[in-house]
């Protein structure tokens, strides 16, 4: 049989492109383990969206500020021009995004936007609210646990999807349309704030293609998450609170980021973490967010899953402040794509969400635009296909399936040490010495019997290290320090 759609990927842009596409089409969405192992699920703030019209020229600005002026301009313009009408739609659908106390919907603020344009749900558990009514929306057939290692792909056209469904067993579909949606990076790196399940294998297996990766040097580290847990996943304090006064503080109490930024806590997301990392180095002084300024029963009402994500690990919100420090939190680079969401090269296969790079985030992505991107691109994939059919004939696919072996002994030492490589080269702060004795490390590695997954994820952090090596100059995340 031959599916009409397969999506890899349980986020918001795949959910999103599922509930998009007509009931009558045969769907089947595949997810590496279970549904909320995705970056969604953990998202605070919110989604960002032009609040009216008028607001569009201003959003399209404010991304492009954040970026550097690297994005893809046509690719913002799209997203901003989109944005209210996809956010209309799911709120039309029955999603609840929470209201002021007028009845209207409550729009905050969050770093480098010139004005409140942030929807968020249950307070701030806005990705999680947004997972959960997809997910109840989604009406087609999703399989658990099924680890894609490889795509079928013949004269840019994809046939299919290889996946495993256990440690040694693995399973072939053929689909006219093939929709990425599968996440970013964060377990390449020792400590982020992503789910643990994202490790950018698709993106390697993209690049093993010969297709293009784009950005992929371009990694964001969000400046707040909790400091001294010991898990590789950072609890997250979500930019919303600086955007509604939070404060960012050394241990003696004094906002250092004036010397950094004018905008201090509320500059963009590359400047206010490279502030903390460099004036942690030169000072030696522990850095906390402060909340002093909230009053408490409208900080537990505003914020109260971070009040009680921060009771259970001994904080009192909002009288004591929290240790933080930044963490990988977001790729702006990733599978090149179209404007209309394809693969660049590619027939049928699209690629939407963080696994993409549109060049909507250019530099440095403007926080809360990701949720956005996600469900403003997998409607572009799904209008696309729907209007530009395009039917695969299974018999046409004529390479041989190959079998792989999922994991060997050596991958688990192995992708430890990647974690710690790439936490520390390809940072907030980068060497290029570092970078290039790290990339000889990986390319060791991928000369070893590794498991097909890690030999997947090694060829991302290879293109990644690559492509910051070949970047020899700063550009908003991307810093370079000479040595
Ligand atoms: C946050 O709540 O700070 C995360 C929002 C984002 O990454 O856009």
């Amino acid at each position: 049989m031959v599916y009409d759609y397969i999506i890899i990927g349980t986020g918001i842009a795949g959910l999103n492109a599922a509930r998009l596409i007509p009931k009558d089409k045969k769907v089947l969405v595949l997810c590496k383990k279970s549904p909320w192992d995705c970056n969604t699920f953990w998202a605070q703030g919110g989604i960002a969206t032009a609040v009216d019209e008028a607001d569009v020229p201003v959003h399209i600005q404010d991304t492009l500020t954040a970026g550097v002026n690297y994005n893809d301009k046509k690719a913002v313009e799209l997203l901003s021009q989109k944005s209210f009408k996809a956010v209309r739609n799911l709120i039309d659908s029955g999603l609840k995004f929470d209201l002021n106390a007028k009845g209207e919907l409550a729009f905050t603020k969050e770093a480098a936007h010139s004005r409140n344009r942030i929807l968020h749900a249950d307070g701030d558990a806005t990705g999680r609210m947004i997972h959960l009514f997809l997910l109840q929306e989604c009406k087609h057939e999703i399989v658990t646990n099924a680890v894609v290692n490889d795509l079928l792909i013949e004269d840019n056209i994809c046939y299919g999807v290889q996946f495993f469904t256990s440690e040694t067993e693995q399973r072939v579909v053929y689909a006219h349309n093939t929709i990425i949606a599968s996440g970013g990076i964060g377990s390449l790196y020792r400590y982020h704030t992503n789910s643990t399940a994202i490790a950018g294998e698709m993106q390697g297996l993209i690049s093993h293609k010969g297709l293009s990766l784009k950005d992929m040097e371009m990694m964001q580290f969000h400046p707040t998450v909790v400091k001294g847990t010991h898990f590789a996943r950072k609890p997250l304090l979500s930019e919303a609170l600086r955007g509604e006064g939070a404060h960012i503080v050394d241990e003696n109490g004094y906002r250092f980021l004036k010397e950094y930024h004018e905008d201090e806590e509320l500059a963009p997301r590359d400047v206010v973490s490279r502030s903390i990392f460099d004036y942690h180095k030169k000072t030696g002084l522990g850095v906390f967010l402060s909340f002093e300024m909230f009053e408490k029963e409208h900080f537990q009402k505003r914020f109260p899953n971070i009040y009680a994500n921060l009771k259970d690990i001994g904080y009192d919100l909002p009288s004591q402040r929290v240790p933080i420090s930044p963490a990988f939190h977001y790729a702006m680079g990733g599978i090149e794509t179209t404007l209309d969401a394809k693969v660049k090269g590619m027939k049928n296969l699209y690629a939407v969400g963080e696994v993409a790079c549109t060049g909507v985030h250019g530099a440095n992505r403007l926080a809360s635009n990701s949720l956005l991107e996600g469900l403003v691109f997998s409607q572009i994939a799904v209008e696309d296909s729907l209007e530009n059919i395009f039917k695969i004939s299974q018999e046409n696919y004529t390479k041989s399936i190959k079998s792989y072996i999922r994991n060997q002994k050596i991958d688990k030492d192995i992708k430890n040490n990647l974690r710690k490589i790439m936490w520390k080269t390809v940072a907030i702060v980068r060497e290029p010495k570092e970078l290039e004795k790290s990339l000889h490390q990986i390319n060791d590695y991928l000369k070893q019997d590794v498991g097909r997954l890690l030999f997947l994820r090694l060829l991302t952090a290879k293109s990644i290290l690559e492509t910051a090596l070949k970047r020899r100059e700063s550009l908003g995340a991307h810093y370079i320090k000479e040595n």
